[in-house]
């Protein structure tokens, strides 16, 4: 499936990233969560209740919906940037922003 987002200047460098133990190109630089929007991931993690997939909403560091495992620290995805061989998981439930 073509992902709903994309990226409107041309990436100087692309990285390297594990996503969920899964190479992936993402360029250097530019906001993670739009890094992997365009990337064709849209869930980020699921909630710990239901399950139910969450992915980034505000882009603006409110919502939380873009939580992820950096390292194995929860961090918001849109106030990050790309950096080469950022190790992406999605959290396991223990939050601890
Ligand atoms: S998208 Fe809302 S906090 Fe990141």
């Amino acid at each position: 499936m073509k992902p709903a987002f994309r990226s409107l200047s041309s990436p100087e460098r692309m990285v390297r990233v594990l996503f969920e133990d899964r190479d992936l190109l993402l360029p250097e630089g530019q906001n993670l969560a739009a890094a992997l929007l365009a990337a064709g991931h849209d869930s980020f993690r699921e909630t710990p209740v239901s399950g139910a997939p969450r992915g980034p909403f505000c882009m603006m560091g409110a919502c939380f919906d873009c939580l992820v495992q950096i390292d194995g620290i929860t961090r918001q995805a849109c106030l990050l940037t790309v950096t080469e061989g950022m190790e992406i998981r999605k959290p396991n439930g223990d939050v601890d922003v």
